[in-house]
């Protein structure tokens, strides 16, 4: 019997090919020519995919593989290629439209179209990684950034934010007030909103968003020949799992099984799995893990993630200190690798799969598998462990 917090998905067929609605989400066209412009970038570095061959031994998988987003940008989360991304798509379309033709990275950085680009105010409203994240795009190509934050934001995340140049306006309320403040204040002042996740009418910049964390997806194709047949994916509102699988679905015949991680409160891609459709949460998302928290899918992720997904599971909180030690303190001369709460998530849903046999082969897994973890951020200051 399949243990409750695991669930299969009736909707996923490895014979379902990558089509047009899955391409509307998730376009794979362009992104290695994308990777080559980044180089332009001075705080571009590919980040690394480790190997932990200890563990996989231990597990009873081939290989685990994790690509250690703890080191994109400087920034130390995979979210700066959001942030840097969809800020860069804005622009670029605004060129494209004066001048019929789209610009490098490269000239959007260098100013070379201030004249177009340099009336863009960007804003968002989020005391986590995604405002550092439009902060740091802002920055580096030259915009001013309004960023809203909830009235119990810590002075830490303020300051972080504040250190990307941006302007912080502190509102009176929770998360949702700070993003009715914030839609609010760019309606009336012109200011452009670049969100991470979607809703009715708006999905064209969630999906440039996306469209910069398949760049870290296009990085694991190179550095993995073989690639992965097993990827575990931490979810909040699916954007991250979204890139991560449409652009393996996109590149692999036949593609490999998608297992979809989220906190037991905040698992609203577990639920809408089972309605069939998008759903809220279960619970009050009331976890450490900051980056899952989220209640609500981003809908326009449905044809990816809804239709490919094979696999959707949750992880207790008690399981998330004992991931960060393993990812810290590894077994056997495997490297160690510096994770947050949100970023360890994936290797405490392999955990957890891995020490309950009926999981474990409800997956497929093997002798022969090869497993692809993402470890979403690195360490930003909850002290050692
Ligand atoms: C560290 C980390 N991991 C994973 C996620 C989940 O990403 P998504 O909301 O796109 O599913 C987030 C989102 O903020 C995050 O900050």
């Amino acid at each position: 019997m399949v243990p409750a917090w695991l669930s299969a998905n009736p909707r996923a067929s490895k014979s379902l090919a990558f089509g047009r609605d899955q391409q509307f989400v998730i376009n794979p066209d362009g992104i290695p020519e994308l990777l080559e412009e980044l180089k332009a970038c001075p705080a571009h570095r590919e980040t690394p995919l480790q190997s932990l061959p200890a563990l996989a031994k231990r597990f009873g998988v081939a290989e685990i593989r994790v690509k250690d987003e703890s080191q994109r940008f400087g920034f130390g989360a995979f979210k700066a290629l959001g942030g840097v991304l969809g800020v860069y798509s804005e622009l670029s379309s605004a060129v494209g439209d004066a001048y019929r033709r789209s610009p490098t990275f490269k000239e959007v950085m260098e100013g070379k179209h201030r004249e177009v680009t340099g009336r863009f105010v960007f804003t968002t409203a989020s005391s986590g990684n995604h405002g550092r994240s439009v902060a740091a795009g802002a920055k580096l190509f030259g915009n001013k950034c309004v960023i809203f934050l909830p009235k119990f934001t810590s002075d830490e995340k303020e300051a972080a934010i504040r250190a990307r140049g941006a302007e912080v306006i502190r509102v009176d309320g929770d998360y949702d007030t700070a993003v009715a403040e914030c839609r609010n204040q760019a309606r009336a002042k012109g200011w452009t909103v670049i969100s991470d996740t979607s809703w009715d009418g708006y999905d064209s910049i969630p999906r440039a968003v996306m469209r910069g964390y398949t760049v870290l997806v296009e990085e694991i194709i190179r550095q993995w020949r073989a690639g992965p047949t097993h990827v575990l994916v931490q979810a909040g509102v699916g954007g991250l799992a979204a890139a991560v699988f449409g652009y393996l679905w996109a590149r692999y015949e036949p593609r490999p099984t998608f297992v979809i991680v989220e906190p037991e409160s905040a698992d609203c891609w577990f639920q809408s799995n089972r309605a069939g459709r998008p759903a809220g949460a279960s619970g009050a998302a009331d976890t450490v893990m900051g980056g899952l928290a989220c209640r609500e899918i981003s809908p326009v992720t449905w044809p990816v993630l809804g239709l490919g997904t094979d696999w959707f599971m949750t992880i207790g909180e008690d399981q998330v200190l004992p991931a960060r030690k393993l990812y810290a303190h590894p077994i056997d001369g495997d490297p160690a690798i510096a994770s947050g709460p949100s970023g360890c998530a994936g290797l405490a849903g392999l955990t957890r799969v891995c020490t309950e046999e009926a999981a474990f082969k409800a997956l497929g897994l093997g002798k022969a598998s090869r497993v692809l973890l993402i470890n979403s951020e690195g360490n930003l200051g909850e002290g050692a462990v």
